[in-house]
């Protein structure tokens, strides 16, 4: 091998050495041969231009006194033997004027003509620190805003969630309250004088009854009383119940867990249900649907899945479409309280919607 690399440079042995020497002190990275001890027999041009020491000067010094480490050269000589005679670490060299210099060793363990050696191969990686430095800062400014991000949209949810309540609460007081005590004045009249029935729309009853209704169904969309009163199940039961009635879809609610959950998480859970019951009535021409809520195996999060058989869609025109505000709103609903919505759909074979929540809610 080495006599053909003379043979085709067309060099004497002399000359090859002559060469190799040359190349070595101008290589581009730093190179240093080092006896087991630490003591320094050579090092090329780069190395002492990196650390500012000439050539007879570092002979003199021992690694230690250049490369920071708690640990003793001796110790990491012995581990590179056990580690198969190479390997690459990662420092710093303190210069002539005491700054240091980050730099990736490469260490190689040599046996020659009897004596151990290690020649290692130093490269500069300051900049490299300084775009890693860059990256670390520009990664923490991110997750600052994503967090940022998080807290306020947890906090339009919050705030979209009171004001819902509030509103439901003044339909109540000044809407369903005027309304039901007029109800009763009528009826009252009604049945002291039937005659007065006459005079107004006999209708008149049913009419201010359904406004009740109604105006009922409107509070109740807003802002679901019921759910603290009666707990989740119950009133997905109800709303089930009432959608079978208006459409004639069969449903069908099968849960299988007995956990106490946050407030937040049971709204949540409320309100994505009842945006896919929604979507199912305005938009599925389903025949039927499964509504499952579970707990997961490790008991962390609430499963709730709501599927139908109706003609589906195509979900990626949908997920791309800025007019899909309950679906977008669904996902930043379960996003918000630290959890993930999966939707599947295809034209023809139904839509199917998972949101697994966590139990506890994440901060
Ligand atoms: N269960 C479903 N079955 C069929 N199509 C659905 C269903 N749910 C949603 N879609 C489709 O996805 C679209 C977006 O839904 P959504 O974001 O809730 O907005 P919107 O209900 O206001 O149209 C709907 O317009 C409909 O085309
Ligand atoms: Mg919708």
């Amino acid at each position: 091998m080495e006599s053909d690399w003379i043979r085709l440079m067309n060099i004497t042995r002399q000359e090859k050495l002559l060469l190799t020497q040359f190349a070595v002190d101008r290589a581009n990275d730093g190179i240093i041969w080092l006896k087991p001890d630490g003591c320094i027999v050579y090092a090329n041009e780069t190395l002492c231009k990196m650390v500012g020491y000439n050539a007879e000067e570092l002979y003199k010094m021992n690694i230690d006194d250049l490369h920071s480490s708690h640990e003793k050269y001796c110790t990491r000589f012995e581990r590179l033997k056990k580690l198969g005679g190479r390997a690459i670490l990662e420092g710093s060299y303190r210069n002539k004027l005491g700054y240091f210099i980050p730099v990736e060793i490469s260490g190689n363990y040599l046996l020659f003509d009897g004596k151990e050696y290690n020649c290692g191969i130093v490269r500069d990686i300051t900049n490299r620190k300084i775009i890693e430095e860059e990256l670390r800062y520009k990664n923490i400014q991110l997750e600052k805003k994503g967090k940022r991000i998080k807290a306020l949209s947890k906090a339009y949810v919050q705030a979209q969630e009171q004001e819902r309540e509030w509103i439901s609460i003044e339909i109540h007081d000044r809407i369903i309250q005027p309304l039901t005590s007029l109800f009763q004045q009528m009826q009252t009249v009604f049945s002291v004088d039937p005659t007065s029935e006459r005079i107004v729309d006999g209708k008149l009853l049913v009419l201010v009854k359904s406004a009740i209704k109604e105006t009922r169904n409107i509070m109740n969309d807003l802002y679901p009383s019921d759910l603290g009163r009666h707990g989740l199940v119950k009133v997905m039961n109800e709303q089930l119940l009432e959608l079978e009635n208006r459409t004639g879809i069969k449903t069908q609610l099968s849960m299988g867990f007995c956990v106490t959950i946050p407030h937040s998480i049971e709204v949540t859970l409320y309100r994505i249900f009842h945006e896919a019951l929604l979507n199912i009535e305005r938009h599925s021409h389903a025949n039927n649907v499964l509504v499952y809520l579970t707990l997961s195996d490790d008991r962390k999060l609430i499963e709730l899945l709501v599927k139908d058989d109706g003609q589906g869609f195509d979900l990626e025109t949908i997920l791309n479409n800025s007019k899909s505000k309950g679906i977008q709103s669904m996902k930043r609903r379960a996003e918000v309280v630290g959890g993930e919505l999966f939707l599947d759909s295809r034209r023809g074979k139904g839509t199917a919607i998972e949101v697994h929540l966590p139990v506890k809610e994440m901060n």
